[in-house]
């Protein structure tokens, strides 16, 4: 009997792949990249699994010339690039990475928010370009920020990350208000309130659902204009959950003190993103879960499932595990 041919959309390491060595036909991209669409359709089209990541859309028509696919593995715990209705429609199952990302992804949210509140970014940018050199060595009002301790921060969205997120406000000495989409029975270090409340008393607002359909621009105008005046805005969770065009304008208005954003309507940010001219955003490029050890862990996790697939198991880590009930 041949072996089941796995395609790897990314050289992802040797030692890492090893498990999938023997037991399967296994051919990985080498380009430097991501794969177009034609590339990704011609690659996988003999493939009876393939493991991705986020910057690869799977889409409906791509699953709908598909005949072999039997499994998709996502090297990611967000899994809004693969069209889940259409894989589950097909039966096929798709993996991703929860549990190993969330607290570096925390770390991050934290990181913005601290560089937003204390203008570090701004700061650096002073010095290294030689401006110190050419103003007041230090005054009174010099590069005044916004305190973290004493403040109250906002957690939209009470899964593994919003909930790490908390956990870090707590041990800032802040207070923590947290809303979740569904109800939520124990929730650690953040006392539940609604959204409108959250919005309204928030300092630092962190954002922590995941894109569907239903949260495309949920932090639209009139979400971005109910938050506190002067408040601070994160988003580590996915881009296209805030209107960045609404977001601009409340922060060139002064209505918002300041953004760190890591994710993006469109990545990468294009030039002319009405973001790129202020100074009171944070940038980083999608790198919440980018530390060597997470992204090892999650690159095992991938691994993992597409391992459980070929030995005729379940996927250990599947957002649509109906597809074996179907069976
Ligand atoms: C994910 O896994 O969905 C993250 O966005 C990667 O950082």
């Amino acid at each position: 009997m041949s072996l089941k041919r796995v395609f790897v959309t990314y050289r992802l390491p040797e030692d890492i792949l090893r498990p999938l060595s023997g037991i399967c036909d296994l051919e990985v991209w080498t380009g430097t990249k991501p794969m177009t669409p034609p590339e990704l359709l011609s690659s996988i089209c003999d493939s009876d699994g393939i493991i991705c990541l986020l910057t690869d859309e799977i889409t409906r028509s791509l699953l709908e010339n598909q005949e072999k696919l039997n499994f998709i593995s996502s090297m990611s715990v967000g899994v809004d690039h693969i069209d889940v209705a259409a894989a589950t429609n097909r039966n096929i199952p798709v993996g991703n990475t929860p549990g190993v990302l969330a607290e570096t992804t925390a770390d991050l949210a934290f990181g913005l928010l601290l560089s937003a509140a204390r203008r570090i970014p701004e700061a650096d940018k002073f010095v290294r370009e030689g401006q110190w050199l050419s103003d007041m060595p230090w005054s009174p009002d010099f590069f005044l920020g916004k305190d973290v301790h004493g403040a109250t921060l906002g957690v939209v969205g009470l899964g593994e990350t919003g909930t790490a997120v908390a956990r870090r406000g707590k041990a800032f000495g802040m207070r923590v208000l947290g809303w979740n989409r569904t109800q939520k029975k124990d929730v650690e270090h953040a006392e539940l309130v609604q959204l409108d409340e959250l919005l309204a008393e928030s300092d630092y607002v962190s954002i922590h659902i995941a894109r569907t359909s239903e949260t495309l621009l949920f932090f639209n105008h009139e979400r971005i204009m109910s938050m506190k005046k002067g408040a601070i805005l994160i988003n580590t969770a996915r881009g296209g959950i805030v209107d960045e065009t609404s977001l601009a304008n409340a922060l060139k208005i002064g209505h918002l003190a300041a953004a760190g954003m890591d994710v993006f309507e469109a990545e990468p940010l294009l030039p002319e993103s009405k973001l790129l001219n202020l100074k009171n955003v944070v940038f980083s490029p999608h790198i919440g879960s980018a530390t060597s050890l997470t992204r090892k862990r999650m690159a095992e996790l991938a691994v993992e499932n597409a391992v459980a697939v070929i030995a005729g198991r379940p996927m250990p880590f599947c957002v649509n595990p109906e597809v074996y009930r179907s069976r």
